[in-house]
């Protein structure tokens, strides 16, 4: 039983008490997809195999901030997600091609995951009130510092396992961007719920998600089948998510889809929800 012990040890990387790679390798370096993450989040990022949440919790804790950038400008990538406006320009991009458009101006925004603010920053003008959750009380700080100015919003920390600080039938529209991206089926339904709930009658969401099978989807996607193999989900990783799985989660969680939105941004969906 020992010798099988030891001999799992040898075999299993990152697990607390495994044996380090011969020749001293660094950690997680069979990993190339994860570079940037650890880059930012600390060699230690991936101990203990932590949960989407705490693997952005621990990103958050890592991000030395630069001058003149914020948390989250390095995910604004035109060649990743198939644009062609330059990366900064991407919030606003989207602001005046899809959200905009389909929002107007709802009095009070939910934003699930709001981060380090990439896409507050251009919901906060359409709105009098907004909400911005998140798991992880570092980004909601890091957001706080740069908008606490703003009359306007309220930040909220969540548990992961839905909006329970927000009460029934509360906000006019739920917002939310680069985060159901990285969730399990499980989490990605219970927050489509969550957004019925939440949302006024005539209420409208706004969710992003992965299309595993647009090009580019399916690019990622086999990238990260060897890094992904035999452990539970990487925090950072994309999940498997196609817009026909939203439909049926929209329309189970007695939302009406408006429009599934696979050309403005090629890599991904953004969903257009609405509560009758
Ligand atoms: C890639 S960042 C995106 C942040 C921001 N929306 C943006 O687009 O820049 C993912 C965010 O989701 C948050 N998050 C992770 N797990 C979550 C969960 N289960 N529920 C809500 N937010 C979560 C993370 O803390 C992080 O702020």
């Amino acid at each position: 039983m020992r010798k099988l012990a030891r001999k799992l040890a040898r075999v299993l990387p990152g697990k607390r008490g495994a044996a380090p790679p011969a020749g001293g390798t660094p950690r997680h370096a069979d990993r190339p997809d994860v570079g940037p993450f650890l880059a930012r989040a600390g060699p230690d990022a991936l101990d203990g195999d932590p949960t989407v949440a705490e693997g952005w919790e621990r990103y958050a804790r890592g991000h030395q901030g630069e001058a003149g950038k914020h948390l989250g400008d390095e995910w604004n990538s035109s060649e990743k997600l198939g644009l062609t406006v330059p990366a900064g320009e991407i919030p606003h991009y989207l602001d005046r091609q899809v959200f905009g458009p389909f929002l107007g101006e709802p009095e009070v925004i939910l934003e699930i995951g709001a981060g380090g603010g990439r896409f507050t920053t251009v919901l906060l003008p359409r709105c009098r009130r907004l909400i911005a959750t998140d798991t992880s009380p570092t980004m909601l700080e890091i957001l706080r510092r740069r908008f606490g100015h703003d009359g306007k919003l309220e930040v909220q920390l969540l548990d992961g396992r839905g909006l329970g600080g927000t009460p029934d039938a509360s906000v006019d529209a739920v917002f939310s961007y680069g985060v159901f991206v990285h969730l399990q089926h499980w989490d990605i339904f219970n927050y489509i719920r969550e957004t019925a709930r939440v949302l006024k009658p005539g209420g409208k969401a706004v969710i992003q998600h992965a299309n595993t099978f647009s090009e580019l989807g399916w690019q990622l996607f086999l990238r990260q089948v060897q890094p992904s193999l035999n452990r539970h989900k990487h925090p950072w990783s994309f999940s498997l998510m196609t817009p026909e799985i939203m439909r049926e989660f929209a329309v189970r969680s007695g939302l009406v889809v408006d429009r599934l939105e696979t050309s403005v941004v090629p890599r991904d969906c953004i969903a257009l929800l609405q509560k009758p």
